[in-house]
Order: structure tokens, then C-alpha cells, then sequence
């Protein structure tokens, strides 16, 4: 049980694509798992994924409890433990075909100071299993989608500033924001 230190973009570690938890109900893996969540309250995240502390592997967690003071308008998200997931949009179709996608602010731990406007698809499914191997599915939108999405691109090796398109909507939380964020590193 130890707060970590968590990787910033720029390190290669934070590219790769994680490998596959096989092995549930571990020490090892109930001590990952210790470690993301005493390391994402202490930096006040909604989410964080091993990549993120340098492990290699397939683990997100997320949650928002009661309220995150990095997050104050969003509705709570449950603690949750996400191991080797699988996402699948299920956001209604537009016009040409595609998949609806929402647009709103979006920061990192991985890189502190920063926001910008990342796409997401508004509505997901996604499935996995808890860190005792028990399946896990949920269908959610908004908010709690956008972080899903957000951690599970840690495991490919993806951070959000990949996924901008508008580097007009890119800038300095402190400046984005005055006075909102002060707390806040991110
Ligand atoms: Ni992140």
C-alpha cells in the first residue's frame, strides 16, 4: 500500500500495450490494485491505469466517490476495478453512418497542467473482471463513459492528446480555467 509515482508523457512506458492479466486473486494483484487506488486519491483522479505507475499490464480503475473536486458537475462514479477490458460503442448512429461522439474537457496525471476537448463515443458497454476474477458489464454514457474510455486508452498505449483534433482546445488548466482549478495540479 504505497502512493506512486506516476509516469508522465514523454516516457516510453506509458506506449506500450499491456499485457493480459491471467492470474486473478493474487497478492500481487491485490497489491496493484492497493497501490492505483491510494495513488489516485492522493492526486485526486478519476481514474488511473498501471501503465500510468509503470506496470504493464491490463488494469484500470476508476471512480469518483461522493465528489471529485477535479470534477465537480459530474455524477459520481462508482469505485470500480476494471481488469482486462473490452469497450464496444454503442453510440446512436449520425447521418453519415459513424457513431455519435461527445465532446467535452479532458486532463491526465500523466500529463499535469493540461486540458483539452477530447471526442468520445457517448455511450459505451464495456466487460471485464475484478481483481477476483468475477465478470464485470456495464452500459454507461457521459461522464462515466469518457473515463472508461480515457483509462482503457492507457492500455494501448494511447494518451488524449492523441485523440485531439482542435488544438485550439488545448491549453493550460490555469489559464483554460482561472481560479477553478487552483487546488488542483490537474
Ligand atoms: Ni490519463
Amino acid at each position: 500500500m504505497a502512493v506512486r509515482d506516476i509516469l508522465k508523457m514523454g516516457d516510453p512506458r506509458l506506449l506500450r500495450k499491456a499485457k493480459a492479466v491471467t492470474q486473478f486473486d493474487t497478492d500481487e494483484l491485490h497489491l496493484l490494485i492497493s497501490d492505483l487506488l491510494d495513488t489516485m486519491l492522493a492526486a485526486n483522479g478519476a481514474g488511473l491505469a498501471a501503465p500510468q505507475i509503470g506496470v504493464d499490464l491490463q488494469v484500470v480503475i476508476f471512480g469518483t466517490g461522493a465528489r471529485n473536486p477535479r470534477y465537480p458537475q459530474a455524477l459520481p462514479i462508482p469505485t470500480t476495478v476494471l481488469v482486462n477490458p473490452v469497450l464496444t460503442a454503442l453510440a446512436p448512429a449520425t447521418s453519415d453512418g459513424g457513431l455519435l461522439e461527445v465532446e467535452d474537457w479532458e486532463g491526465c496525471l500523466s500529463v499535469p497542467g493540461l486540458r483539452a476537448i477530447v471526442p468520445r463515443f457517448s455511450c459505451i458497454r464495456y466487460t471485464g473482471f475484478d481483481q477476483y476474477g468475477d465478470p464485470l458489464e456495464r452500459t454507461v454514457e457521459g461522464f462515466h463513459a469518457r473515463v472508461v474510455q480515457h483509462e482503457c486508452d492507457h492500455l494501448i498505449g494511447m494518451l488524449y492528446p492523441m485523440r485531439v483534433r482542435d488544438f485550439t482546445r488545448f491549453g493550460f488548466t490555469e489559464v483554460l480555467f482561472p481560479g477553478i482549478d487552483a487546488v488542483s495540479d490537474d
